[in-house]
């Protein structure tokens, strides 16, 4: 049989393409070898989130445009992997019959041979237990296997010098409109010893910047050494590895902020300054049928608290417009709180209901789409402005930025104030301490290095920059 060539498409959240990268280097080990186009693999992977129904949505019509390619090509198997795949499970296939492989997250680590069966023309279903139906043993201990697969990865997969290191696994924080409780099961945290075991191994390999993920990531809870380790020990921990220069852990649940956590931004000068802290809503009342757990005053109360440990912090956010219910009163409410809050940046999602959740079955998806889509707006366009005031207060600064490659629109900061392109540079993405992205022009080889720039111009998402660099450099 021909070789694997496998093309990977990822739709989703960080914890996602994590897992698109642990499957390219899983296939690869297995000598696979992963493609950029699609037309010239012979395996097509849908790694699909499930948190809001546009993905799948995607996904559904991607596959379904592909009916000609697959009778053209017999051997072509397309496999749906992740959230969506332990969401429907086999009933992929009565919406999408031309899927051949369906692997939920917690089997991506045995997808080399689920892939063999599926490619000798078997019908493959691999799932996680279900929550609930005795899953719960079949979720938890050490999860060994998982853990393999974690320390599998290759740090050059992603941009060099920065790595992505999961802590934890599942979720049950169960916000009424969330999937993941129910597709990524219990929250189990991976060993501290694990995680610094890899975190030295990516350190020896380069990585200068290490991003700790977890859905609700600060509720990480292990215990090792006779003793009991939070996240705030963990985050110390992996701060203190030689080689790494900085540290973040994203996602943050407000409810699970703790004042050990914000004593670790205020002592430790390599944790960033950077907080991805959703607080969906500003509504009191929404936030409760949310099943959030704390008042607008309490997520205010909890960025008090992180700011007056680290004041230079930038809080980030996600919100949901148009929940069940949600009025015209509570979704002012959700603006006077970023006014209040001023969020160096936040992410907006429409609420959608999703198959399973308390939030689909309680309550009636009552805010008529075109409301939900002018809150959008309304609500990215007041975040953006804010984002925006705050990060002209950054002009003139001298910041570390970790440089992540070339800019993927090249061309931004030509031009601007101060400009010294040379024919060898390229346009530089980077981000600044607080996770914002600085764009300059320097050498190549400057990504995956932690490397001085000088603040110049500022917009809503883009800082424009110049390299600090060595003097005989420029
Ligand atoms: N509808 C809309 N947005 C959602 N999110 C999670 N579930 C839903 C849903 N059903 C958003 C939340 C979360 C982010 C990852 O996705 O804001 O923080
Ligand atoms: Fe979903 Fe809430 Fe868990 Fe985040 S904390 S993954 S929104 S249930």
């Amino acid at each position: 049989m021909e070789p694997v060539r496998a093309h990977i498409t990822v739709y989703g959240c960080q914890m996602n393409r994590l897992d698109g990268r642990l499957v390219a280097d899983v296939l690869r080990a297995d000598g696979a070898c992963v493609v950029d186009v699609p037309g010239e693999a012979n395996v097509l992977l849908y790694l699909t989130c499930s948190v809001r129904a546009h993905a799948e949505d995607r996904v559904f019509s991607n596959v379904g445009a592909l009916a000609e390619r697959k009778r053209a090509e017999p051997g072509l198997v397309i496999g749906i992997l992740g959230c969506m795949a332990q969401q429907y499970g086999d009933g992929i296939r009565r919406r999408a019959p031309g899927v051949d492989l369906v692997c939920a997250p917690g089997r991506l680590a045995e997808l080399p041979a689920l892939l063999a069966r599926a490619r000798a023309g078997e019908r493959v279903v691999a799932l996680d237990p279900r929550r609930g139906e005795g899953g719960a043993e079949g979720f938890a201990g050490p999860d060994a296997a998982l853990d393999r697969f974690g320390a599998c990865r290759d740090a050059s997969s992603d941009a060099p010098g920065r790595a992505f290191v999961r802590v934890m696994r599942g979720c049950d924080a169960f916000c009424a409109y969330c999937v993941v409780p129910h597709v990524r099961g219990p929250e189990r945290s991976r060993a501290p010893g694990e995680v610094l075991e890899e975190v030295r191994r990516l350190a020896g390999q380069g990585v200068v910047q290490v991003t700790l993920l977890g859905q609700a990531v600060n509720a990480y809870a292990a215990e090792a050494d006779g003793r009991r380790w939070d996240l705030a020990d963990l985050v110390s921990g992996v701060a203190a590895v030689p080689g790494v220069e900085r540290v973040q852990f994203i996602t943050n649940h407000p409810r699970a902020m703790t004042p050990r956590l914000a004593a670790v931004l205020r002592d430790v000068p390599r944790v960033a300054p950077y907080l991805h802290m959703p607080a969906q809503s500003g509504s009191d009342a929404v936030l409760a049928r949310m099943n959030r757990h704390y008042t607008a005053g309490e997520y205010v109360d909890r960025v008090a608290m992180v700011r007056a440990a680290r004041p230079e912090v930038a809080v980030a956010s996600d919100f949901i417009v148009g929940f069940p219910g949600e009025t015209e009163a509570d979704f002012e409410s959700t603006l006077a709180l970023v006014r209040e809050v001023r969020f160096a940046g936040g992410f907006v999602f429409k609420y959608s209901p999703r198959p399973g959740t308390a939030a689909a079955r309680r309550f009636e998806d009552d805010v008529p789409d075109e409301e939900k889509r002018r809150r959008h707006q309304v609500l990215l366009e007041t975040v953006g402005r804010i984002a925006e005031e705050e990060n002209r207060r950054f002009v003139g600064q001298r910041v570390e930025v970790f440089v992540e490659g070339p800019s993927p629109r090249p061309g931004l900061n030509r031009g601007g104030p101060g400009s010294t392109c040379r024919p060898d540079w390229v346009q530089l993405r980077g981000r600044t301490p607080g996770n914002r992205i600085a764009v300059f022009d320097g050498p190549p080889d400057l990504a995956g290095r932690i490397v001085p720039v000088r603040l110049v111009e500022a917009r809503a998402v883009t800082l424009f920059a110049e390299w600090d660099g060595p003097a005989s450099d420029r």
